[in-house]
């Protein structure tokens, strides 16, 4: 059945820069893109980009100057750090907000902070990217849980995991919401078990933060959050901030990256390390980046971010139903677990007997459609999705290992932001019936690496790069 298009849909589109871009595709033509890649990474909205270019005039290194700009570049950055405050309902007693480069930076930081887990183990499950996979796989070492055959968390896995774990578990580490199925952890409940079992709980909220509310909540709160970490780049504000919210205790002692402005007084023999966040933000930080994430999450607010959660539900729904009735198409895992959450706007899906590379390059060069393909940074759940037991996957890592990239499975990914419409879900819903009839328009050639490109190559690209090294005037 074909839902009613949201009435809100374009109604936030003139916000995102560069989402109207002309793209050249198979046979000449120019169309106006479609960007359903947003999980990958987001346009910056137009509030964001203009309050770069306008805080670029006053920009200064924060904290130490006594000067107009520095004063004023301060004051920016810490209020910028007040916003994701609030955004995310941290308790500031309890709790500290560190600028850091985005998700993996963040959740790298905690497994290095492991000591301070007495050397306990880190529980994840099967369904984490691998930035909340391998940082404790090869520091603490980890216990990882599986799933639901249809993809979901397993409560009931968890606690007993924590039940035998006996106390060696200090940490609970899961994905807020998962970037390959979109399905919605049930964050609060996973932490009072965590809690419950005297360990802390770790949200990867990449995924989470720009698509659902997140409450923290005080830490008398048995299902409070300990750690959230996010990333501006998929939040609207792609200039290399993210963030890292911690208790503050966890960063008591010296910090993990050390140098200027994480002390306060370094002597011949001593060093007193300075107060938090500075301790844990030694070195010059990106100012710009954060002001930047913190005029995305102002500007998210002032436009009616909750209207903008229902848009892409709205449409996200569309997007699952419309695509599972499509013959040849499969929609990875199963709905949403009772009770849950409405999952992301998203669906990762195969095509019957086409290669996931050779759809989503299709999309590209004959619809003008832009999606990811391959396995997301998250091995170990797509293997699930795609029901593959243990002896079929040692098969792909042997012919992986020995270079042989062609074997890896994978899906395609579709994955909407506020700025989508009805409209280009229509077209990229003709174009997947399209693909899955096997009518392509051009051929394809699949690298060694397993990219697939048109045969002849790519319509040609004018990068802004070559554009920047001209108007330097150099050859
Ligand atoms: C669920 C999830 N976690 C972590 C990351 C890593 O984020 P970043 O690349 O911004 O560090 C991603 C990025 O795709 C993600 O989707």
């Amino acid at each position: 059945m074909r839902r009613v298009p949201s009435p809100h849909f374009g109604h936030w589109r003139e916000h995102f820069a560069g989402v109207d871009l002309p793209v050249p595709i198979a046979g000449g033509a120019t169309v106006t893109g479609v960007n359903f890649d947003n999980a990958a990474s987001t346009p910056p909205l137009k509030r964001v980009r203009d309050a770069v270019n306008g805080f670029s005039d006053v920009y200064s290194s924060v904290h130490r100057g006594t000067g107009y700009k520095s004063r004023l570049a301060t004051e920016a950055y810490e209020q910028a750090r007040e916003l994701v405050a609030r955004f995310l309902s941290v308790d500031p007693q309890s709790q500290v907000v560190i600028f850091v480069k985005g998700t993996t930076d963040a959740l790298n930081r905690i497994a290095a902070g492991q000591s301070r887990l007495d050397g306990r183990q880190v529980l994840v499950t099967e369904m984490e990217h691998h930035a909340d996979l391998l940082p404790w796989r090869h520091r603490s070492g980890h216990v990882m849980v599986g799933l639901s055959p249809d993809g979901h968390i397993d409560l009931a896995a968890i606690e007993h995991a924590l039940t035998e774990g006996k106390g060696t578990i200090g940490l609970v580490a899961v994905c807020g919401a998962s970037n390959v199925t979109g399905f919605v952890s049930p964050i609060h409940e996973i932490a009072e078990l965590a809690h419950r079992h005297g360990a802390l709980v770790s949200i990867d909220a990449a995924q989470l933060a720009p698509h659902h509310r997140i409450d923290i909540g005080p830490a008398s709160d048995p299902g409070h959050l300990d750690f959230v970490s996010l990333s501006g780049h998929k939040m609207y504000a792609p200039y290399g901030a993210g963030v890292l919210v911690a208790p503050r205790d966890f960063f008591a002692g010296a910090p993990e990256v050390m140098g200027g402005g994480a002390i306060s007084i370094v002597t011949w023999d001593d060093t007193v390390w300075a107060d938090l966040p500075d301790r844990e933000e030694a070195g010059s930080p990106n100012v710009i980046g954060a002001v930047a994430l913190g005029v995305a999450i102002e500007t998210l607010l002032e436009l009616g971010f909750d209207e903008m959660l229902r848009h892409e539900v709205e449409l996200g729904q569309a997007l699952h139903s419309r695509l599972r009735g499509i013959p040849g198409v499969g929609v990875l895992g199963g709905a949403e677990a009772p009770g849950a959450a409405p999952r992301l706007g998203l669906a990762s899906f195969v095509v019957d007997g086409l290669h996931h590379g050779l759809v989503a390059a299709a999309l590209s060069h004959e619809w003008g459609i832009a999606v990811r393909n391959g396995c997301f940074c998250a091995n170990p759940y797509v293997f699930h999705l795609l029901h593959m037991d243990r002896r079929e996957v040692e098969a792909v890592e042997g012919e992986v290992t020995s270079g042989h990239r062609k074997a890896l499975p994978g899906a395609v990914r579709a994955s909407l932001a506020p700025y989508n419409t009805a409209l280009e879900l229509d077209r990229f819903v003709e174009a997947i019936t399209q693909i899955a009839r096997g009518r392509l328009k051009a051929t394809y050639e699949q690298a060694a690496d397993g990219t697939f490109s048109p045969a002849g190559g790519w319509p040609r690209i004018a990068s802004p790069l070559n554009t920047l090294v001209k108007i330097g005037g150099h050859k």
